[in-house]
């Protein structure tokens, strides 16, 4: 039975709310007030806006046991289920099972759908396209006025028309997809707006999946078409998780990318010691180090317990909410001594950014490909690079659930 409910009414005032913001002046960093939960241990009781209190793991061991231990659940039908908000409880039963709300057979069964155009072979295939776009994108810039703002110049496209490539939109067609796959993310776009940028892409999708289910080619949404040809999931399915890789994929990467930016220009030599070297190693262990430094998925993983876990000098109990937060993980200094330094030769080892255990990110090798090439090719072709705005001006998404910057004036 739920401890969370009923610890609820016992929990004295200072138990602190959940989520807590970042400081606006150490902008890279994770909450100041989840730092300092998480040297006092790896585990407390946070209040989130029902008034329960589930658990808050800020250790990094306890973060990754948590991640692979079958007895948590990402089921959010269950009792005592941390919720981010009223509108994603009251819509629990009417939203379809994904990926990410299911557990055991039924999730691997989801997995299996989308593990073909995620494989090293496919990936790495992508990589010449993912330069060749970066490549275009930076031309751009360069003949074009300064400052630029590489959030809507860079950052945005790459990811765009990578994840297009990848789902294997037809090439006349980027204009309409991109266009409709921006409306949602757009800052000023309507609820209307957005609503009907997923309809039509939704639609558009559904329409992909039919052509591809006569004409299939070596991409993602083939893929889904053929598991409709043998039965296995309905078109609607099919077009429902191309639409569901496009979202999770998109907004992290560009996210990423575009902060990831901002930091190495705030520390311009360890940018140095990316830009001068040749060793894909290296490059890729930056990129690694640059995943755990930002943590930019920034509401929590939200899991339920199933059985009593003892874990880190405490006790779960089965029907306990948890919330496992990447960023103050990633700082946890046990695991990365001076974690507040971002330095790029660093053994980054097990970072969480992209999660950990079964739910770990499908798209992970594909977003560090395209890390690893944006940052090491800008570096390289504009070493002069530099904000064009005082730092405390840059406007970063504490609201939203992947952080970021919403603009990135740079010259150079
Ligand atoms: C820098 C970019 C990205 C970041 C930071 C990121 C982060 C994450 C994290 C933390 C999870 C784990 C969720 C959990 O355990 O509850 C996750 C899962 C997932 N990600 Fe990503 N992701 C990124 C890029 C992508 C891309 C490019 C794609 C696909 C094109 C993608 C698709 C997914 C999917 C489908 C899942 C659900 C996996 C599951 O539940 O089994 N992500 N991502």
């Amino acid at each position: 039975m739920s401890d969370t409910l009923t610890a609820a009414s016992d929990v004295t005032a200072d138990v602190p709310e959940y989520p807590m913001e970042r400081d606006a002046r150490c902008p890279f960093a994770p909450p100041p007030q989840m730092l300092e939960m998480g040297m006092a241990k790896p585990l407390s009781r946070v209040r989130i806006w029902n008034g329960t209190t589930p658990w808050l793991i800020t250790g990094h061991e306890v973060a990754r046991e948590l991640f692979a231990d079958p007895r948590v659940s990402v089921d959010d039908r269950k009792d005592g289920f941390p919720h981010w908000n009223e509108h994603m409880l009251s819509t629990v039963n009417k939203r379809p099972r994904s990926v990410f709300t299911s557990d055991a057979e039924e999730h691997t069964r989801f997995r299996r759908m989308l593990s073909k155009p995620f494989t090293f072979k496919r990936v790495e295939g992508l990589r010449p396209v993912i330069q060749e776009v970066t490549d275009q994108c930076i031309d751009a810039i360069l003949a074009g006025p300064q400052p630029a703002d590489l959030v809507t110049k860079l950052a945005l496209p790459v990811p765009t028309r990578v994840i297009s490539d990848m789902l294997g939109v037809p090439y006349e067609d980027h204009e309409f997809f991109q266009h409709h796959a921006n409306v949602g993310l757009a800052r000023y776009a309507t609820a209307e707006a957005g609503q009907k940028g997923a309809m039509s892409l939704h639609q558009y999708l559904i329409d992909l999946v039919k052509k591809k289910m006569e004409n299939p080619s070596e991409d993602a949404v083939s893929d889904l078409a053929e598991r409709v040809n043998a039965g296995e999931i309905s078109v609607k399915e099919a077009a429902q998780l191309g639409t569901g890789l496009l979202i999770a994929g998109h907004e992290t990467t560009a996210n990423m990318i575009g902060i990831g930016i901002l930091a190495l220009l705030e520390n311009p030599e360890q940018a140095a010691l990316l830009r001068d070297s040749d060793d894909p190693k290296f490059i890729a262990n930056a990129a690694e180090e640059l995943m755990r430094y930002l943590s930019i998925i920034q509401n929590g993983q939200r899991r339920v317990a199933v059985e009593d876990i003892e874990i880190g000098g405490e006790t779960i109990r089965a029907g306990d909410g948890i919330i496992i937060d990447l960023a103050p993980a990633n700082w946890d200094s046990v695991a990365y001594p001076e974690p507040e330094k971002l330095d790029l030769s660093r053994d980054v080892g097990q970072q969480l950014g992209f999660g950990y255990g079964r739910h770990q990110c499908v798209g992970q090798q594909l977003a560090r490909a395209e890390l690893q090439i944006v940052f090491h090719t800008l570096l390289r072709r504009i070493p002069t690079l530099k904000l064009a705005v005082p730092f405390d001006e840059v406007p970063f998404k504490h609201d939203r659930l992947a952080y970021g910057v919403y603009e990135l004036p740079v010259t150079w």
